[in-house]
């Protein structure tokens, strides 16, 4: 009888032992999953919705991977809306002199505008933004084909840069205007070497700042060279030409380029030519005299390793004031020249040529192929890590 009782008191012991088990398995997880949502940037309508300062709704899919619209929102109640497919940026809703709020980015409402394929409105771009001649380059005793996806030419990374994949999102606190992507871009990928392991963080500041955070590592010798493809126009009205906009560019050369707009390897003084942007001109200025419009990547005047100003882009009619910063020796000037109202917003309106303009930061195009340009070769053990910012003010009132 002894004997049983033992038994019976083990196992009650035993069962009880096992359940608190459970319970505290329970706890962990529920623990777990708190913390997850609790850091996640993520969109659960709560009495705090006002603290929060990134929000985000499920977007579609693509490549069978959800994907997302995250909003940032600052004190000043600017809207930065970014997807992880491509790493777009889709809109940026800002006041103008009058306190009108507008979009100074070009984008699409739905993830079907991208998936068709649009010129990288918004795209972060990679491996290797602009083009590389023939798709060919050589390191050391190799030589790599890379997908040619412009004529002759690979351009932003090729037939599926990292414009066109599903980033993996980084759990933020929501807590942040801040969003965190990463990417790895697999040994082989569009013809690049080694595997690339890519994380942009985009933050938005209180002072209506949208910065690109760049960091990369890789375990074979490869070219990189990233950035974001956003097309502004800072009437925030798309049927209106940035022609009348005023661009300075701290730029005393600027690259050349052939007819298949790859660079010629002179770097050329802007004295005397259309490129002279050291004091504000306005782009539809000399526009004529650039046969296709601008499409030139300048080099910028440096004067420190920082996030330095490099150009500035103004609208008088609005007010708006765009900044350039970065800490990339070029920058790509391009006035929408391929763009002929055949894409349509998501209102339905057709995009006509020149109503908006990049302003790229980036090494300079094709620097695999041409040794004197500053090398974007990134080795293994090293890290490459590049800031960019974008700032939109409005201009005192004269
Ligand atoms: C870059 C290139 C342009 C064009 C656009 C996208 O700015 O320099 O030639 O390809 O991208 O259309």
């Amino acid at each position: 009888m002894a004997a049983i009782n033992f038994k019976k008191i083990t196992n009650l012991y035993l069962s009880k032992a096992i359940n608190n088990m459970k319970k505290l398995q329970q706890a962990f997880l529920v623990a777990l999953v708190s913390l997850f949502f609790l850091i996640s940037c993520n969109n659960n309508p709560t009495t705090e919705q006002s603290m929060k300062k990134c929000s985000q709704i499920s977007w579609g899919t693509a490549d069978n991977k959800p994907v997302y619209l995250f909003t940032l929102t600052n004190s000043k109640g600017d809207i930065v809306k970014i997807s992880n497919y491509g790493g777009t940026v889709t809109s940026w809703l800002t006041a103008d002199k009058n306190g009108k709020i507008a979009d100074v980015v070009v984008g699409f409402d739905s993830l079907s505008g991208y998936l068709a394929k649009p010129p990288y409105f918004g795209s972060t771009i990679g491996r290797y933004g602009n083009r590389i001649a023939k798709g060919m380059f050589s390191i050391d005793t190799a030589t790599y084909h890379l997908a040619t996806n412009n004529g002759a030419n690979h351009l932003h990374g090729g037939n599926k840069g990292f414009d066109k994949v599903v980033w993996d999102v980084v759990p933020t606190p929501d807590s942040l205007a801040s969003l965190t992507l990463h990417y790895l871009s697999v040994d082989g990928e569009e013809g690049y070497p080694g595997n690339l392991d890519v994380t942009v963080v985009f933050t938005l500041s209180d002072d209506n700042t949208l910065s690109f955070d760049y960091s990369a590592t890789t375990d074979k010798t490869t070219p990189v060279n990233l950035t974001n493809h956003s097309y502004f126009n800072l009437t925030g009205d798309i049927t209106q030409t940035i022609l009348n906009h005023r661009l300075q560019v701290h730029a005393d050369k600027f690259t050349p380029v052939d007819t298949g707009l790859i660079t010629t390897g002179v770097l050329q003084d802007v004295k005397g030519t259309p490129f002279d942007f050291l004091e504000p001109h306005a782009i539809g200025e000399r526009i004529a005299s650039v046969p296709g419009g601008y499409d030139h990547n300048f080099v910028l005047n440096r004067t420190t390793a920082d996030n330095e100003l490099v150009a500035t882009v103004t609208d008088a009619v609005s007010g708006r004031v765009l900044e350039v910063f970065t800490t990339e020796p070029g920058l790509q000037y391009y006035t929408g020249n391929f763009l002929d109202g055949t894409i349509k917003t998501s209102q339905g309106i057709a995009i006509q040529q020149h109503t908006a303009l990049c302003l790229e930061t980036q090494h300079f195009p094709d620097s695999p192929n041409k040794s004197a340009f500053p090398t974007t070769l990134l080795k293994p053990g090293e890290k490459y890590h590049t800031v960019t910012a974008y700032k939109v003010s409005v201009a005192s009132v004269k």
